[in-house]
């Protein structure tokens, strides 16, 4: 956590360039305040007309909100559509079908260029495998792919035919891959045979294979597998399938499968401060205005622009900012295999040259370690490229800090790009306190002001507002349309941890502590307030990483705690009773290696502890997060 003081002792103030302003889509703070005054006065008024202008609707909605059944609230639930066309076809039939939707670097550096037209036609053959393999309208699918053009095909392929997606990161292990199978109730599952990262192959089917033989997944009649290497894999021909074969026997036309808005799009799992993952439910029409609106908001998009988001599409940006947002607004993307240090920690600055990118978004961890990168070595600075095609730079997944801030503008964006630091969780679906580009005065380090339609506010433990400059709970006062709909198969999961009681059951509560500025009312969060830890950008559940450490044979009990750090933000701490005697030495080494080759077995390599301590014979202080190491020898 930050502290207050150091928060509001930031008063650096950059405001939005001149040229970029004047033709920004929210152009000068009393555009922005205009458009908040309009939610404000009219709020079903606001989002329906945002809906109609930024969709395209089979069928039209005649209500906008509902709110009969709170905090289960309804978007735009009468009116239909489909996010594959709206990301696909109604591009085409503009007129757009040979812009660049898509280009692909591998991790070798091999570039494929996708066009819309290209992207529609993979999209529909695609969709019609799935139907022939009776995949369909309310079925779950769960996606294990590398960031590919592959991934991003069969996600819209399942949004074609209305099946409810579910990606499990590459990086998860074949537990945590089999307990979202089971949690979804999948029908197929998409895999690989590898994955290529940093110049190695990595296992994807293999661990798929070791999922689904954990049993209690029967449902998946079919694997499908996209060929990325060529490697040696096992295959039982009773159930996989050949993407590539797949397809080719397929029409390359598809007629989509109208859905209701409040249809489900998709169910991704994330940490929470207790129990195991929650599977976050979105919805197509609510979850896909958002994307789009802030496509065109935060990050000013425009038919020119050649955008890069680096996260992967496991996790929640790459929904919003890679499958759904850019495709949304039609526009052109970079999407990346690699990793930011291979062959070489310039490889970002490389990419961003060669493909002139134009808005580039990334975590402040990769920032992190690029500056240390650049630092140790001269050649892999960013002085050395040419980096003048950018004119917007943002942020996103945890805290960046001022001096990040600082590097990141001047060395990245030359001092003429505007830093968006983005805050938003998966279950907000997208954007929800950002500057915006061509208005916001920026503050380094903080999020600054809430989006038009976000009635964000920071409140005490009894829901109040606290006055600025004080600490308090990061809430959201009024439902927003991409707001997640339940937690799968739990709903009064959903309402106790999003709209807990205590805070009067209406306000929904983030998970974050926040503080506003006396002067300016900016927004800066302060980190979780709860038991979830952000390492490296990545959610993990504190609860999550004891309960792995607790199922190992040698463990009588384990306590997880989060520890600060320079790069990565928080990095795990693990503090661990072991049933026999405590061990001394290389045997400690040795146990340690164990235990976190196990977590990753168990969770996957993110949520590996990074010390142990194993001498700890009292774990109620660390359980409380609170631990003086009052008790370790
Ligand atoms: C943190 C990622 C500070 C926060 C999109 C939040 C941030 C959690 C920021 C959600 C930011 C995200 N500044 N903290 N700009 N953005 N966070 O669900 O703690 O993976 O609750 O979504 O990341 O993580 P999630």
């Amino acid at each position: 956590m930050k502290s207050i003081e150091s928060v509001l002792h930031e008063h650096r103030l950059f405001p939005p360039p001149a040229e970029l302003a004047a033709d920004a889509a929210i152009s000068g703070m009393d555009a922005y305040k205009t458009l908040v005054a309009e939610a404000e006065a009219d709020y079903n008024g606001f989002w329906g007309r945002l809906a109609r202008e930024t969709l395209t609707w089979k069928a039209p909605f005649s209500k906008v909100l509902d709110e009969s059944n709170a905090p289960f609230y309804t978007w735009f639930e009468d009116g239909e559509l489909n996010a594959s066309y709206n990301c696909l076809d109604r591009h085409v039939e503009a007129g757009n079908g040979d812009r660049v939707a898509i280009l692909f670097e591998a991790d070798d550096g091999t570039v494929a260029t996708v066009t819309y037209q290209d992207l529609l036609q993979r999209v529909c053959r695609f969709a019609n495998a799935f139907r022939r393999r009776g995949v369909k309208k309310g079925d779950r699918v769960v996606i294990y792919l590398p960031m590919s053009v592959e991934g991003v095909v069969a996600m819209q392929a399942c949004a074609r035919i209305g099946a409810t997606h579910s990606i499990v990161f590459g990086g998860f292990s074949a537990k945590s891959l089999h307990e979202r199978l089971v949690g979804v109730g999948a029908v197929a599952l998409v895999t690989a045979d590898e994955q290529m990262r940093g110049g190695k192959a990595l296992p994807l089917k293999s661990i798929a294979d070791e999922a689904l033989a954990l049993g209690g997944c029967e449902a998946v009649k079919s694997v499908i597998v996209y060929q990325r290497t060529g490697g040696k894999i096992q295959w039982n021909a009773d159930r996989d399938l050949w993407m590539h074969e797949l397809a080719q026997a397929e029409a390359s036309t598809c007629e989509p499968e109208w859905v209701g808005a409040e249809h489900p799009l998709f169910i991704l799992y994330t940490s929470g401060s207790t129990g195991k993952p929650k599977g976050v439910q979105h919805s197509t029409g609510g979850f896909l205005l958002w994307a789009a609106q802030t496509m065109k908001w935060t990050f000013d998009w425009k038919p020119t622009d050649v955008f890069w988001c680096t996260a992967d599409i496991g996790w929640i940006t790459g929904h919003s900012y890679i499958t759904y947002g850019p495709l949304a607004v039609g526009g052109t993307q970079v999407l990346f295999e690699g990793v930011p240090t291979y062959p070489h920690a310039g490889r970002f600055w490389d990419m961003i040259a060669k493909h002139q990118v134009t808005v580039f978004y990334t975590a402040p961890t990769a920032i992190r370690s690029l500056i240390k990168a650049a630092a140790v070595d001269e050649k892999v600075s960013p002085s050395n490229y040419d980096l003048s095609s950018l004119r917007i730079l943002g942020s996103v997944g945890e805290p960046i800090n001022p001096e990040g801030w600082m590097w990141y503008y001047t060395n990245i964006g030359g001092a003429r790009c505007p830093i968006l630091d983005t805050w938003w969780q998966t279950e907000t679906g997208g954007h929800m306190i950002s500057p915006l580009p061509g208005a916001t005065p920026l503050v380094p380090g903080s999020c600054t002001l809430p989006l038009p339609g976000i009635m964000a506010a920071v409140v005490d433990e009894t829901g109040q507002d606290v006055p600025a400059g004080q600490g308090g709970i990061l809430v959201i006062k009024r439902p927003w349309p991409a707001m997640l709909r339940t937690i799968w198969g739990d709903p009064e999961r959903y309402q106790s941890s999003y709209f807990p009681e205590e805070l009067g059951g209406k306000l929904y509560l983030a998970g974050d502590g926040a503080v506003r500025d006396p002067v300016t009312g900016y927004f800066t969060i302060m980190g979780r307030i709860d038991d979830v830890l952000n390492v490296s950008g990545h959610r993990l559940g504190t609860m999550e990483i004891e309960s792995a450490l607790a199922a190992n044979a040698l463990v009588a009990e384990a306590a997880v705690v989060g520890r600060p750090d320079e790069i990565t933000g928080e990095t795990v701490i693990a503090f661990v009773v072991l049933k026999g005697a405590r061990p001394e030495g290389e045997e400690a080494v040795k146990i340690a290696n164990a235990l976190r080759a196990w977590v990753s077995k168990e969770i996957g390599p993110i949520a590996k502890p990074r010390t142990f301590d194993l001498a700890t014979t009292c774990l109620r202080r660390v359980r409380a997060r609170s631990c003086a190491g009052c008790c370790v020898r």
